[in-house]
């Protein structure tokens, strides 16, 4: 007998690269993943800040909103368009989960966290893809769930849809973690790489922002402020440390030219930015640097957005994770499997 299928209504803020991604997956494997998982994902309403939104609280087809995305009119030519803002339509379209896709604020956190936080106060789960509310308050907003019985996704924080999170979280549960350290920014490895090959860094740059691995604003990547949001997101939900992401010491990939490229190549070497958190007697410490590497060293292998982990552990000793680490489809596709862990779970 085929299980009954579980609708799961969801409020998508943020029309970007990423919720454009998780609209393409239900567009293009929508029925497939209904059958395989018996949930019927539907979105019921999106909510940008700038290019308007709409509601329709039986479901708006996902491959209308892209094509309306790419319109000039934008989701205004949809019907259910409407002008309200965020808060407005979280507060008052009946929905089961919001997921937050606005861009990244690692300073306050907003408008993602009050998103996140009205939500809850409505009665819905909530995922972010957003790294704000992550590195900013994990701890808090994991209580504030927990507390009104709701589900806190945030895989796609880290390691885009590969499960960075949920391999330490839950595979790992049991073992002890004492250090996790690699490539966690896509948008700087894919320049390195691409730099290995002769492009210049501008170039690189254009060239990761045209394929949406890169912020809003890519200054954001460049000086290692995303991986040092991802080092303290690490370091907080995995070591149980309460780090902001200005207590990761800092440095990114800016100042790194074509000579300094070429240098590390003439030795055998390649650069790449490495995070790493790890425990220190009672503290827990997160640094981001470019650091050479060996070409036979296996982050060295890591090319293009691809980002990798080693989770250090006390049982296993390391465990390595290598997968994408930016794009639309590969973070919407971490909100697919933050839904179904809900489902499970419940
Ligand atoms: N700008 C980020 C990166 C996106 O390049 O890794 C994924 O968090």
């Amino acid at each position: 007998m085929t299980p009954p299928v579980t609708v799961c209504r969801v409020i998508l803020i943020g029309f970007g690269a990423v919720g454009r991604g998780f609209a393409t997956i239900l567009a293009q494997h929508g029925e497939r993943l209904r059958r395989q998982s018996a949930i019927d994902i539907r979105i019921v309403a999106v909510a940008t800040h700038s290019r308007g939104a709409v509601i329709d609280p039986s479901g708006i087809a996902p491959d209308a909103l892209l094509a309306a995305s790419e319109q000039p009119g934008g989701l205004a030519a949809l019907p259910g368009a409407a002008t309200r803002a965020p808060l407005d339509i979280i507060r008052t379209t009946p929905a089961d989960v919001v997921v937050e896709a606005t861009w990244t604020d690692l300073v306050t956190g907003e408008p993602a966290i009050s998103h996140i936080r009205a939500a809850f106060a409505a009665g819905m789960h909530a995922i972010t893809v957003n790294k704000g509310p992550a590195a900013l308050a994990l701890r808090a907003l994991r209580d504030e769930a927990a507390a009104c019985g709701r589900f806190f996704g945030f895989e796609g924080t880290v390691m885009a849809g590969t499960p960075s999170l949920r391999l330490a979280l839950e595979a790992l549960e049991g073992c002890a973690i004492h250090q996790v350290s690699g490539i966690v920014n896509g948008t700087t490895n894919f320049i390195l790489s691409q730099m290995e090959h002769g492009m210049d860094y501008a170039a690189a740059l254009a060239e990761a922002q045209r394929l949406g691995f890169a912020e809003a604003d890519p200054t954001g990547d460049v000086e290692g402020f995303d991986a040092a949001g991802k080092a303290a997101i690490l370091a907080n939900a995995l070591l149980d440390a309460t780090l902001r992401p200005e207590d990761v010491a800092r440095q990114g990939i800016s100042q790194l030219g074509a000579a300094d490229v070429a240098a590390a190549a003439a030795a055998g070497e390649r650069w790449r930015l490495i995070a790493r958190v790890w425990r220190d007697g009672d503290q827990v410490r997160a640094a981001v640097a470019p650091t050479r590497l060996p070409q036979s060293h296996p982050l060295a292998g890591v090319t293009g957005a691809t980002n990798a982990l080693t989770i250090s552990t006390d049982l296993l000793g390391d465990v390595t994770l290598i997968g994408p680490g930016a794009g639309g489809v590969a973070t919407g596709f971490a909100v697919v499997s933050d839904i179904l862990a809900l489902y499970r779970r419940r």
